[in-house]
């Protein structure tokens, strides 16, 4: 059967378990094990041998069950990065590509940035890439995220520190007062929020999720330390969050704006450094 059939048939069967984007599910999960794109897949006549319909078969029965796609192909595209992703580490969302794009605004070419729960390295690797003259660091409490974080910083030869451990605490002393920008997409789902989520999200580990405002609550107060003169705070938040982020930040950071994703919903808070703070 061809390569073309077989994504029909796998996207009917994906259909009827309930999977989002069958159709595109399939041909991503074909294009991987055969090694080829999309393009490939449809000019390709020759059939599937056994160890190929085998794996396919496999991966088809795990993404019924709620595995992610980007588990089972080990890859998730950021802005124009590849990036490697693994059971146990977060998988980089677009909503996260705008809260880059918010912190871009306010970096200066060559300043220092670090990015707090890095998870793959999506966004510190992604303000590397925009920013080659930076000075960009990542921080991880998972030890996984850590490992995936350096390996898709050598995947993509793009200089970036990752260190484990809790928000900037693991940060080298002398970067006290010296940091231009601090970025997170911090854990902000609620643990009743939690229980509402589909399995593939549940999938994914749990304390790259829960944290309701705790994360950003503290970075709010441990950030200023850091911060540069002048510095800013820029973090994703849930939808729904827009005001009491606007209220938290108010505290310690002056021109506080909380700005939309390309759907109008808030996602992204930032603030600039309080002279007095
Ligand atoms: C929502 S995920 C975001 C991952 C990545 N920044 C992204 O946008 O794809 C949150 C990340 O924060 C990490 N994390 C949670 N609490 C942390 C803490 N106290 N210090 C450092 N990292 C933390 C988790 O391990 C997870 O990788």
């Amino acid at each position: 059967m061809r390569p073309a059939e077989v994504v029909t048939r796998a996207s009917d069967y994906l259909a009827r378990h309930g999977v989002e984007s069958p159709r595109e599910t399939a041909e991503a999960l074909l294009a991987y094990f055969l090694e080829t794109d999309r393009a490939g897949l449809y000019a390709r006549e020759e059939g599937l041998d056994t160890r190929t319909a085998r794996l396919f078969g496999r991966a088809l029965c795990q993404r019924c069950h709620g595995v992610p796609l980007q588990y089972l192909t080990g890859e998730q595209q950021f802005f124009d990065l590849v990036l490697g992703v693994a059971p146990g580490v977060f998988v980089p969302r677009p909503e996260t590509e705008v809260l880059v794009e918010r912190a871009l605004e306010v970096f200066p070419d060559a300043g220092t940035a670090v990015d707090v729960g890095t998870g793959t390295g999506a966004a510190a690797l992604a303000i590397k890439r925009f920013r080659p003259e930076a000075s960009v660091w990542g921080t991880d409490l998972s030890e996984d995220a850590v490992r995936v974080a350096r390996a898709n910083a050598s995947r993509h030869d793009l200089a970036v520190e990752v260190l484990h451990g809790d928000l900037l605490s693991p940060l080298p002393a002398d970067l006290r007062g010296a940091v231009d920008l601090v970025v997170s997409n911090p854990p902000y789902v609620t643990r009743e929020e939690y229980d509402t989520l589909p399995a593939e999200v549940r999938a994914e580990p749990y304390e790259a999720l829960v944290g309701s405002t705790d994360v950003t609550r503290r970075l709010v107060e441990e950030a200023p330390a850091w911060l540069a003169p002048g510095g800013w705070l820029v973090l994703e938040i849930g939808a729904t969050r827009g005001d009491e982020a606007r209220r938290l930040l108010s505290r310690r950071f002056d021109r506080v704006e909380v700005l939309p994703d390309l759907a109008g919903r808030d996602r992204v808070v930032r603030g600039c450094l309080r002279s007095s703070s």
